[in-house]
Order: C-alpha cells, then sequence, then structure tokens
C-alpha cells in the first residue's frame, strides 16, 4: 500500500511545540505540569480532535488517543512517547514520536486505510526525571511498575506530591486506575531519535531496538558542619562539598572501572546549602543516574558507590544518606515487532540496523504489558539533551514513514 506521510505538516507541528517552552526558544523546557506542559498538550489535544479521533486523559495525564478499528474489540496496537522536555533540551527527543506517531495514524486514515485492531497514540505523562526525580513514571503506572502510593511518594524539589501537582494541573481520579490490563495492547511500538552517534556515523536511517539498558537512580545527602568561611581552620572542618565531590568522582570511577562501554555513572544534580560564597557548605544534595546493559554490573556499580559514600563518610566524619530510587530491570523488544519493523523498511527500501538503546524510553515498561519494539532514527552528532539536538526533515519523515507501515502491518493481524 501507498502511504504518503505529510512531512510538511509534521515539520511544521514539531516547531509549534518547540514554542512551547518555559525556557527562552531554541531551548525547549517543559517540565510536567507546568505551564508550558499544560498548554502544550492543550494544543496537541485540539490537533487529535481535528483530526477526528477520540481522546481521553487518565488521572495523571496521560493521553490515549484511538482510532477505532473494525474489531475494537481486539487488543490495540500501541504507539507514542513524551512531550516533556528537560531543562535547555532540544526540539525532537520524545517529540518525534508523539506528532510522528499522529502524522503516521493521519496519513494512513488519508491513504484509506481501514485498521482491524484499533490504533492508539500515547502521549506520557513525564518520561524525564525532572520534577520527580524519576524517569517514566507515566508508564510506570500504566505498568504496574509503580502503585497508588506513588500519589504521596513521588515528591518534586519543593516538597509537593504527586497528588497535589496533578490535581494542580487539572488531573484527578484515583491513580489506581491508571494501571493498564496485561492484554489491553497486541503490540507497542514507539518512534525517537537515536540520542547516540550510530545511525549518522553508518549513514543507517533506521534503527530497530533490540533491548533497551537498566536504568537506576540515587539520591545522596550530605552533612557535614557549616560555619564562616574564614573563621573556621581548615582542619576543624567537615565541608559537605568537598565529601560530595569525592562521592562524584567515585561513581565516575566506578562506572569506568567495569571496563565495559555500556556502563554509564552520572552526577546530574547538586545542590549546596546554605549557598553562599563566604560559607562553608552544611548539606549537599546529589542525584545520581546510573546505567547498563548488564543488569548485575550495573547494580555492582549501584554497591561500589555505596561503599564509596560509607569510606567517605568515616574518613570525613560527615553524614551521608543514599536512598535509591529506582533500579529497574532492561527490556527486550519482541522478534515480532521487530520483523515487522524490519519488513516494513525493507518494503521502503530502506536499510536497517538493530541496535540497543542505552537512554531509557517508557517503551522500557511498556514491555512489561506488552510486546514491544522501537523504531530510530539518527540525530546529528549523536547529541540529545542539549538545545543544538537536530534531526532531520527527511529522517523524521522517514521514520514515520516505517512506523506508519508497521502500524499497518500489525493493526491487520
Ligand atoms: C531519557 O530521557 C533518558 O535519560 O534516558
Ligand atoms: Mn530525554
Ligand atoms: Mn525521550
Amino acid at each position: 500500500m501507498q502511504i504518503e506521510i505529510n512531512a510538511k505538516r509534521l515539520l511544521a507541528e514539531l516547531e509549534t511545540l518547540a514554542t512551547i517552552s518555559e525556557a527562552e526558544p531554541p531551548a525547549v523546557t517543559r517540565v510536567v505540569y507546568s505551564d508550558a506542559d499544560r498548554r502544550a498538550r492543550a494544543w496537541f489535544t485540539s490537533l487529535c480532535e481535528q483530526a477526528e479521533l477520540s481522546v481521553r486523559t487518565d488521572a495523571i495525564g496521560n493521553i490515549f488517543v484511538r482510532w477505532t478499528g473494525s474489531q475494537p474489540e481486539l487488543p490495540a496496537i500501541g504507539t507514542g512517547s513524551h512531550i516533556d522536555a528537560i531543562p535547555f533540551a532540544g526540539s525532537y527527543d520524545g517529540t518525534v514520536g508523539v506528532l510522528g506517531g499522529l502524522e503516521a495514524i493521519r496519513s494512513l486514515k488519508e491513504s484509506g486505510f481501514r485498521p482491524q485492531r484499533s490504533i492508539e497514540l500515547l502521549l506520557f505523562t513525564a518520561e524525564e526525571p525532572t520534577r520527580f526525580g524519576i524517569g517514566c513514571f507515566g508508564s510506570r503506572l500504566l505498568s504496574g511498575a509503580l502503585g497508588s502510593s506513588a500519589d504521596e511518594d513521588l515528591r518534586a524539589g519543593d516538597g509537593s506530591t504527586l497528588a497535589e501537582l496533578r490535581a494542580g494541573a487539572g488531573y484527578t481520579g484515583p491513580i489506581a486506575g491508571v494501571l493498564l490490563p496485561q492484554n489491553y495492547y497486541a503490540g507497542f511500538v514507539e518512534l525517537h531519535i537515536e540520542q547516540g552517534p550510530l545511525l549518522e556515523r553508518e549513514r543507517v536511517p533506521i534503527g530497530i531496538v533490540t533491548n533497551i539498558a537498566a536504568p537506576a537512580g540515587l539520591r545522596i545527602a550530605v552533612e557535614g558542619e557549616g560555619g564562616h568561611a574564614g573563621a573556621v581552620l581548615m582542619p576543624d572542618r567537615k565541608d559537605a562539598f568537598c565529601a560530595a565531590a569525592e562521592i562524584v568522582l567515585a561513581v565516575e570511577r566506578s562506572a569506568r572501572g567495569t571496563g565495559a562501554i555500556d556502563t554509564c555513572g552520572t552526577v546530574g544534580t547538586c545542590q549546596i546549602h546554605p549557598g553562599a560564597v563566604n560559607s562553608i557548605p552544611s548539606l549537599v544534595q546529589l542525584q545520581v543516574d546510573i546505567r547498563d546493559t548488564d543488569e548485575q554490573r550495573r547494580d555492582r556499580v549501584l554497591r561500589e558507590v555505596k561503599e564509596a559514600c560509607d569510606e567517605v563518610a568515616a574518613r570525613r566524619c560527615v553524614s551521608v544518606r543514599v536512598e535509591l530510587v529506582n533500579a529497574d530491570a532492561p527490556a527486550e523488544s519482541s522478534p515480532q515487532l521487530i520483523d515487522a519493523i524490519e519488513r516494513s523498511a525493507d518494503e521502503l527500501g530502506l536499510r536497517s540496523k538493530k541496535m540497543v538503546s542505552r537512554a531509557y524510553h517508557d517503551s522500557l515498561f511498556m514491555a512489561r504489558i506488552a510486546p514491544m519494539a522501537m523504531i530510530f532514527i539518527p540525530c546529528r552528532g549523536g547529541v540529545s539533551h542539549r538545545l543544538d539536538e537536530y534531526a532531520s526533515p527527511d529522517d523524521i519523515a522517514t521514520g514515520t514513514r516505517v512506523l506508519a507501515h508497521t502500524l499497518a502491518r500489525l493493526a491487520s493481524e
């Protein structure tokens, strides 16, 4: 079947979405439940309604956009991604999968295709961990990886709970209702930029994700003793930031120490109290991100970091509290879905490459309740989580075309 993607429409929508931001364009900041996030959701919903798709929203703001098939009683085929963006991000992470998913559905409709299974586009609430310190909380709740205690357990930096923040954004109702039944989707396919350099380097337009690396997060609080930057003598200090600096380097040392290229360790946030140039830091809070394709090796790094924290605490006479925020298992894609994507790419005369996703995605959790696979497209220099993130119009259109063909194939089985 001939499916024409309206690339002009899709690119214009990606450009519009990029302007809905808390940061000055071209930087994009869209933190979940912020004003920008809410405006972006309203705009997205109106696009879906214009396309005559039915829209429902759950109690935390996951948005489901359904094109009902001729056999609506069958489990649907799902696609989708996220539109929240970390501070000072670019405009393609997540958004290509949401607006590309919408374009794939519209193109299928316009080409006269009629699905047997319903096709559903999902906009996940908060794939990024910016607000609650944990990634993918929308898909965690959908898949049962998080339960209703999340309403009180998940807290933003200012102490407000998920319950308060979702209510403030207009999302109410029992959080237990967010969980999807096991047979809700017959398959889930997410389109995303690679966020790494391989496809561009090898000039391959389509990546097919075979597995997603296992992420983990720690919160570390280091408490020492504050005081006057001039009056407290160096031998008498219990500087929390100096201790934290050693912990930061221990994270790097442990991640590099596995000798595996697949292990990554990052300390991405650091808050210093009281935060005055002439005051010795008394409290430092760090957020640590550790990942690996190999879960056991990832867990060894977590243990080493914990041991380093104990050692630094004892030697520097400070207290170090380590909280494990998450330690998730990796996910494997479904061989049937990999095959469906590969056949769609072949049909379109496109080269494809099977690859690992080192970044996490909502698909990591969707894999718990449905067969899952992902389509990657190249991004310039492999750059992501930066405002100079870029995917070319051709690559976006190509990925969307492969998605449309894959959805058509899966919705007809
Ligand atoms: C997702 O944004 C990730 O950090 O992998
Ligand atoms: Mn991201
Ligand atoms: Mn993403």
